[in-house]
């Protein structure tokens, strides 16, 4: 399940250790770690509002962090840099808080005295947090000039999202930066999203259509709190992922109509998102492939709780002596590894934790796998390509660098890159319209029949 990002900070827990929290998470991404299993570690009362914080902080991290430079050039300790920026990111946020901006500066001294870590770093960070409410105009001002602060993501990430989309770049960033409804996949083989929306509205929860098989909450909450979350009724699934089953079984569904069920893999499953809307749709034998273990084992819960079976193997994909069984498949599903530059909004730690370097790495797993896969599909066959990236280098490049080295492949009609659209506050989506969902880069292959 996706963390829910729009939780609001727990009014029982004091805000000086949500505070605390949310640095120490910033401080665990600035030392290379992701967002999600540095928030497993955070007390369970403290979760929900340290999470709050910390996705708001890395949303203006950028200008968080040119403000800080304004206000003292030389960082102070690690610690002490990661409280301030937080309350600065808290602080300078357009998003209404449910705090006043004196009482976020006496709460965030109080987190500094509260620590051996930040302690003697408590009167410099109580001064630095002043001068900001007093200064707060012309220091914004004077950030104005770097496009860091402005868009909130590293330089070199600006500069590639520019180059890939010269038109859009804006519009991805502003994207990236806003907060992602809760959305839902109805499981057809219980209810009907129409069906699932009135069971929300009867209980005060307001929903839209989106897509054939969505629905967008207007305000996230608990999963566990929803009607039938424990009866398989629905999944977490961003509106743009909704589209990977539906793309492969498409043409196979056409094409073997009154043969045997299709056989179908699911080369990078976990947590099984896809596997289990394959099987939703679909009477079909899926293998559920996942290098990961660990992460294998969520796709048996999940799909255990949905009602729905696959056969799970842990295995690697580009090595498939290790676990093909030699019977060409009809379809390929490639949810490939990729740097996650579409689902940004989800996981804001994911621009401050890559690379440049990480796109043409890849790039290159993404290429190896796609290639070593093709020969298990069958001819007639299709491979769905998708990456919840923006990066063209891995999406349109990468397909079409695949079907010019692949005689035997045709690039069908494919939605392409489809750009995270961000949700405007108050803005009222249109039901069964696509226009709220992640990044995310599809490519439809057919293999020729001989
Ligand atoms: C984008 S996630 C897949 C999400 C999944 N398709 C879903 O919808 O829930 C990519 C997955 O690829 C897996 N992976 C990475 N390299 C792999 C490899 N060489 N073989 C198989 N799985 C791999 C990762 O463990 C990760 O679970």
């Amino acid at each position: 399940m996706q963390p829910q990002p729009n939780s609001s900070p727990s009014a029982q827990v004091p805000l000086w250790r949500q505070l605390q929290g949310a640095a120490s998470i910033l401080l665990a991404v600035r030392d290379g770690q992701s967002m999600t299993p540095a928030l497993e570690d955070v007390d369970a009362q403290l979760r929900p509002g340290v999470q709050a914080l910390a996705f708001h902080a890395l949303r203006w991290l950028g200008r968080a962090e040119a403000l800080r430079q304004q206000l003292a050039k030389r960082p102070p300790p690690p610690e002490a840099d990661a409280l301030l920026c937080v309350a600065l990111a808290l602080a300078c946020g357009e998003e209404a808080a449910p705090y006043t901006a004196h009482t976020l500066v006496d709460q965030a001294v109080e987190a500094a005295k509260r620590s051996d870590a930040t302690l003697h770093q408590a009167s410099f960070i109580n001064g630095c947090l002043r001068r900001f409410l007093r200064e707060r105009d012309a220091l914004m001002a004077l950030t104005e000039k770097s496009p860091l602060a402005v868009w909130n993501h590293p330089q070199w990430w600006i500069d590639r999202v520019r180059k890939d989309h010269p038109t859009q770049w804006q519009d991805i960033l502003r994207a990236n930066n806003s907060r992602a409804p809760l959305i839902l996949r109805i499981n057809e083989r219980k209810t009907t999203p129409a069906q699932y929306v009135q069971a929300l509205l009867a209980m005060d929860i307001g929903a839209f259509l989106i897509g054939e098989h969505g629905v967008v909450l207007t305000e996230a909450r608990p999963v566990m709190s929803l009607p039938g979350f424990a009866e398989g009724h629905f999944s977490v699934q961003d509106a743009a992922a909704q589209l990977a089953a539906p793309l492969l079984l498409e043409g196979l569904m056409a094409a073997g109509e009154g043969q045997s069920r299709l056989r179908i893999l699911d080369a990078c499953a976990a947590p099984g998102g896809k596997t289990a809307h394959l099987l939703e749709l679909a009477d079909c034998d899926v293998t559920a492939l996942d290098i990961d273990a660990r992460r294998c084992e969520r796709i048996a819960q999940n799909l255990a709780r949905l009602g729905l079976q696959a056969h799970i193997v842990t295995g690697d994909a580009s090595r498939p002596g290790n676990w093909w069984d030699g019977q060409p498949y009809d379809g390929i599903l490639l949810d490939a590894p990729c740097t996650a530059s579409g689902i940004v909004r989800r996981h804001p730690d994911v621009r401050w934790l890559r690379r440049p370097t990480d796109i043409a790495q890849l790039a290159a797993i993404q290429a190896r796998l796609l290639a070593t896969l093709w020969p298990l599909l069958k001819p007639g066959g299709r491979l769905v390509y998708c990456t919840c990236s923006v990066f063209t280098a891995e999406g349109e490049q990468q397909a079409q660098a695949f079907a010019a080295d692949h005689p035997d492949a045709v690039l069908m009609p494919s939605p392409g890159h489809l750009l995270p659209q961000g949700s405007v506050k108050g803005a009222v989506f249109p039901d069964n319209l696509m226009r709220e969902h992640d990044g995310f880069y599809y490519a439809v292959l057919e293999k020729r029949s001989a």
